[in-house]
């Protein structure tokens, strides 16, 4: 029996949901340990799309799917996700679906402070999704969330109500933000609670149990390593821990549950919002890797920047997250270049760097280091087994493992769940 955690190692949108997807086949659980409706996973069946941005990516699988602690619920859009999946007739009931007690909700002055800061021109802008995350965790560390657990009690309404009060100030005074309407807020939270409490559970010990009796867990994370609060490019990240070891926080187990970590790798770089991108192009190859990867954010449409693959941000996430394997990504997208670029180190000033700064003026400054090696032609997507791959893409794939020091476990060569080479599957 073996419990995996999945991680993006880049700045999110490697394909995590994809090979979620794929994955969850073997696993009997699966669960989102972090992050909210700021994340858009993309899952492919039979040419059937789907998106989703707070369901774990196990649901096609009909596998049990559980909202993790560690999660910021928008419970409007929970709702929205559900009759989304229902529509395309995928069935969510509690037996399918449950919500942690101890997940906090976003509550719709987060997502009016969000925009209002993000529209502030005295404060940095971050390019967040909009979407209240920031002000929800930041409630959370302030010690004035609101979980599950808090909706479900009797003095919820006071509770709020007294919140809200601090909130409206703050948004008006400060923002010359329109008060939040509570009485408004208050009946809608209401309906909500009826509707969810069926969902509502300690899944620490579902979780417990199930591993005790046999079942594998997978937990899926959100975003990507460098957009961690902690290790990644600060203050340009998202609110929450995305490296593994934040799967046991965010779900209510202990490390020695976890048996083994796939970091996805999208066989390029993509960034979305503000922030620093060493290996960033702005020339026709970008624009070749945005239009053929159709890379467009899969939450809020933004174009995706592009660039080359960072080996020095991939050692990171290797240290970071203990990864045992890497899932490499859209490497169909970099066929037809004549030639592909790894980036191996920085050069900052005169010397060489090769472990990601963690100052951000010194990342600003830093060149990549290029290695350069042949491209293929062949449009890959329909090949199935690695020895039937070109020789320049084998090529490729030995490179980064010998780079990163970590074994290629899965290679994705197309969207669609088939359309994938498993080489090592962590589950057997
Ligand atoms: P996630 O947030 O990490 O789950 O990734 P997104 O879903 O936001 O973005 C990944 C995009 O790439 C989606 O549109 C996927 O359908 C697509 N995708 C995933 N794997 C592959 C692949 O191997 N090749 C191609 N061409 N597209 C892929
Ligand atoms: P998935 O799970 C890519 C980025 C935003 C912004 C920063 C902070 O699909 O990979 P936030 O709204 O979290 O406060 O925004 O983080 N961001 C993502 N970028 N993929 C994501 O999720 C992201 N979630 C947040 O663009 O730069
Ligand atoms: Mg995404």
């Amino acid at each position: 029996m073996s419990n995996l955690v999945i991680v993006g190692t880049q700045w999110g949108d490697e394909g995590k949901g994809k090979i979620v997807d794929l994955l969850a086949e073997y696993s009997d659980i699966v669960v989102r340990f972090q992050g909210g409706n700021n994340a858009g996973h993309t899952m492919v069946v039979n040419g059937e799309q789907f998106i989703s941005h707070l369901v774990p990516s196990g649901i096609l699988q009909k596998k049990l799917c559980i909202i993790g602690n560690g999660m910021v619920v928008d419970p409007a859009v929970l709702l929205e996700e559900i009759d989304y999946l229902t529509k395309k007739n995928v069935k969510i009931s509690p037996e399918q679906l449950l919500i942690s007690q101890k997940a906090h909700i976003i509550m719709p002055y987060h997502k009016a402070i969000d925009a209002a800061r993000e529209g502030c021109t005295k404060s940095k802008k971050i390019g967040t999704t909009g979407r209240g995350i920031g002000p929800c965790y930041e409630d959370k560390a302030a010690r004035r969330g609101i979980r599950f657990t808090e909706l479900l009690d009797e003095d919820f309404e006071k509770t709020v109500r007294n919140i809200a009060e601090e909130k409206n100030f703050y948004l008006s005074s400060f923002h010359g933000h329109e008060k939040i309407d509570v009485d408004l807020l208050v009946n809608e939270y209401k309906a909500f609670r009826d509707r969810f409490a069926p969902y509502v559970a300690d899944i620490s010990v579902v979780i417990d149990n199930a591993i005790k009796t046999g079942n594998q867990v997978l937990f899926e994370g959100a975003q990507g390593t460098h957009l961690d609060i902690d290790h990644g490019t600060y203050p340009f990240v998202t609110s929450s821990n995305t490296v593994s070891g934040n799967a046991c926080c965010g779900t209510g187990i202990g490390p020695k549950r976890i048996d083994s970590v796939i970091g996805i790798v999208k066989a390029y770089t993509t960034r979305v919002g503000e922030g620093p991108f060493p290996t960033e192009l702005f020339d026709d190859t970008g624009e070749f890797l945005q239009k053929k990867g159709a890379e467009f954010g899969a939450t809020t449409g933004r174009k995706r920047r592009c660039g080359w693959i960072d080996i020095v941000m991939l050692k990171n996430a290797v240290r970071l997250n203990s990864l045992t394997g890497l899932a490499l990504t859209k490497l169909d997208v970099l066929g037809g270049l004549d030639e592909i670029r790894i980036c191996t180190g920085y050069k900052y000033r005169d010397q060489q760097i090769n472990d990601f700064p963690v100052s951000l003026n010194i990342l600003g400054e830093c060149e990549p280091l290029f290695e350069t090696v042949p491209g293929w032609k062949e449009d890959i997507s329909g090949i199935r087994n690695i020895g039937d791959l070109p020789e320049n893409t084998r090529k490729y794939l030995q490179r980064i493992e010998a780079l990163t020091e970590t074994p290629i476990d899965l290679i994705s060569v197309g969207p669609g769940r088939n359309e994938t080479i498993l080489l090592n599957n962590p589950f057997s």
